[in-house]
């Protein structure tokens, strides 16, 4: 059998790691030749860059404390310049990736030997590689004249970086052993620091986090110290990056930061979990050894999770990127090539970003999760002999909906008895006079879709609405003119509305039915003291397609909200409202039933309908009355009118179906 090779280059790196180990900062500046020291620190760093300060004692020739992200030539000029003044002839720099690149470029330019270090986990002490940016562009060299001659990780250095500065560092250094492992040029040696580096960020992190750092006897002893796990996984994590080629999780965070200005670590703490849940199906290898780092089931979610815990950012919302810039992302990210495990698709990374922008939890990658495709498939076998097609294609397409929707939340079993106990509730209260499925439909608005798909496709007509469980069938028929409100209180309301085509032609005969609630939002169907029906009626238009009739104005009212579609909502935190609306339903021969309603302007939850029912176009103003009335009766106080045109569809004509 044979056996798969690979290459293995180290790059030379003299590393001093332990507690006070910064102690031995001026016995390296000797070591290198060096007399007269530019120290370059963070200003964020200064309690540590005083130490550094009194170590070096007389070695000290300058200091500068400018650096700045991305590395920018300007700064690097100015640092220049402080260095050629100060005759310096070694640098040390102590501080993040921004001291660091600092350091790197003025290495580059006068070749000084360096000496660094680094206060937070970013690695780049330990690669060959600087990113410059000159006039908004970044310039990438890859040298080996930037590699520092000694580095020195002085764990007590790290103590004060921030929890919510370590949380994003330290997902920036597993960033480098996670691309890694699967990277062209990984090799066992790489896999090992990679993995190492894993599994200490994973065992610190929540150490950190809850507080219960260890104990001083622990620390002492030097078993557990999980800042020491984190800056030895820094070191290793950044060994992997020095070594090996990174993927598509380091070229959109470099597309983020560069061309939309995103912070760098927090912007790599947010994309890791998604493309490496993009990558997961095409390094599965990879992956497992990962998840098992990590002790997780899965390595992407788990990941998420960790993350999550640690209180570091999971969406790009949260970092300041607009929606609207997704696409961009994604074709910058597509267009150059470069090695990665899964291929690149400007489709594929824009759904991978949209993930990262809401900050969903990534779906349980396949290889982790059990196999669900092939049961699916014997389920969907099931129904061959179905004699409806019709029947057939929509169990299909129903089973597969419900079966992914299973997979990719990880359904547990309790959720599913949860649901199930949910849609027997909701059977169970269900009578002749209380639809709970039907409300469950519309507050999901299913039954507006359902409503806009059979209902949209004829232009020029007045739109529907849905029908609602308050209609019933054969109302009294009710001459033009009449009351309907059969004495209930409420603001006398006048309606004039005309029943015509599409064209506006009159449409003489129509039979139109008309329900509404009362004064108080309830319909008479819910009131059992009531004698008989009210507030609802049939008319017919007469030749001029106009009908005319007296009621009352309609009030906002809850849905029925004392059964398990109540509880929805108010697990949802949603109210059970209804804007103010008159329900018609208008039929005439030779047209398509109109199911609609007319809402009150300037009522009530006109913005948020709670079964998504309001349309603009449908939104009609019920204006005071003035004067005498229409008919000559006599009103006491306030009353309202409106009017409205109803355009019917003629049979067979609306738009085709897709
Ligand atoms: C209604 O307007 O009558 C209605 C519609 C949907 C759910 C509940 C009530
Ligand atoms: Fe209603």
């Amino acid at each position: 059998m044979a056996t798969e090779g690979f290459d293995y280059v180290a790059h030379p790196a003299r590393v001093l790691f332990g507690s006070g180990t910064a102690s031995r900062v001026g016995d390296e500046v000797r070591r290198l030749g060096g007399a007269r020291v530019l120290l370059l620190a963070g200003t964020s760093v200064s309690d540590a860059a005083e130490q550094v300060c009194a170590t070096l004692g007389p070695l000290l020739a300058a200091r500068f404390d400018g650096a700045a992200m991305h590395t920018p030539v300007e700064v690097t000029e100015k640092a220049l310049a402080v260095l050629r003044e100060a005759q310096a002839d070694c640098l040390v720099a102590i501080g993040g990736g921004s001291t660091t690149g600092l350091s790197k470029a003025l290495a580059l330019r006068t070749d000084l030997p360096q000496i660094i270090l680094p206060t937070t986990y970013a690695g780049s002490e330990v690669t060959p590689v600087l990113g410059e940016t000159s006039d908004g562009q970044k310039v990438t060299t890859s040298s080996a004249a930037v590699l520092p001659e000694t580095v020195i990780y002085d764990v007590e250095f790290s103590r004060s970086l921030p929890l919510a500065m370590t949380v994003t560092s330290a997902v920036n250094a597993l960033a480098h052993a996670i691309e890694a492992l699967y990277s062209p040029q990984a090799n066992p040696i790489i896999d090992g620091f990679a993995l190492e580096a894993i599994a200490r960020t994973a065992r610190a992190l929540p150490l950190l986090v809850g507080g219960e750092a260890a104990s001083a006897t622990d620390v002492a002893a030097g078993t557990s110290d999980p800042r020491a796990d984190l800056l030895r996984a820094a070191w290793l994590a950044g060994t992997c990056l020095g070594a090996a080629g990174m993927g598509l999780h380091h070229k959109l965070c470099h597309v983020l930061g560069g061309s939309f200005g995103l912070p760098h670590a927090e912007t790599h703490t947010v994309i890791l979990p998604h493309a490496m849940a993009y990558n997961a199906s095409d390094a599965p290898q990879a992956m497992r050894r990962v998840a098992e780092a990590l002790g997780v089931e899965d390595a992407p979610s788990g990941l998420f999770d960790l993350i999550a815990t640690a209180g570091g950012p999971t969406s790009l919302r949260a970092l300041g990127l607009a929606e609207a810039d997704i696409p961009r992302v994604a074709q910058l990210a597509a267009t150059q090539s470069y090695p990665n495990p899964r291929e690149l698709t400007e489709d594929g990374i824009e759904s991978l970003l949209r993930d990262a922008w809401h900050g969903r939890r990534p779906a349980a990658s396949s290889s982790a999760l059990p196999d669900t495709a092939r049961l699916t498939e014997q389920v969907v076998g099931s129904f061959d002999h179905a004699p409806d097609p019709r029947t057939r294609e929509l169990i299909t397409s129903l089973v597969r909906h419900l079966h992914t929707f299973a997979a990719e939340n990880d359904l547990t079993q309790e959720e599913w008895q949860q649901a199930i106990d949910f849609l027997t509730r909701t059977g169970q209260i269900c009578s002749d006079t209380r639809q709970e499925f039907v409300l469950l439909s519309d507050t999901l608005g299913v039954s507006s879709v359902v409503d806009m798909l059979a209902n949209s496709r004829t232009p020029g007509t007045t739109p529907s609405a849905v029908l609602g469980p308050f209609y019933v069938e054969g109302p009294p028929d009710t001459e033009q003119g009449a009351d309907v409100a059969g004495g209930l209180p409420g603001t006398p309301l006048w309606v004039d509305v005309h029943i015509a085509d599409a064209q506006e032609r009159p449409i003489g005969g129509a039979v139109v039915d008309v329900w509404q609630s009362n004064d108080d939002g309830f319909y008479d169907v819910q009131l059992p003291d009531l004698d008989g029906p009210v507030l609802r009626a049939r008319f017919r238009s007469d030749e001029a397609g106009r009908l005319r009739f007296w009621s009352i104005l309609p009030s906002p009212y809850p849905i029925p909200d004392d059964g398990p579609v109540g509880a929805m909502l108010a697990a949802l935190g949603r109210h059970p409202y209804r804007a103010p609306h008159l329900h018609f339903m208008i039929s005439a021969p030779g047209y398509r039933r109109l199911v609609t309603q007319l809402f009150v302007a300037g009522g009530e939850y006109l913005d948020s309908d709670t079964v998504f029912g309001v349309k603009d176009a449908l939104i009609v103003d019920f204006a005071e009355g003035n004067g005498p009335t229409p008919d000559g009766r006599s009103v006491q106080g306030a009353w309202r009118s409106v009017e409205f045109t109803f355009r019917l569809a003629a049979e067979g004509r609306e738009l085709p179906v897709r």
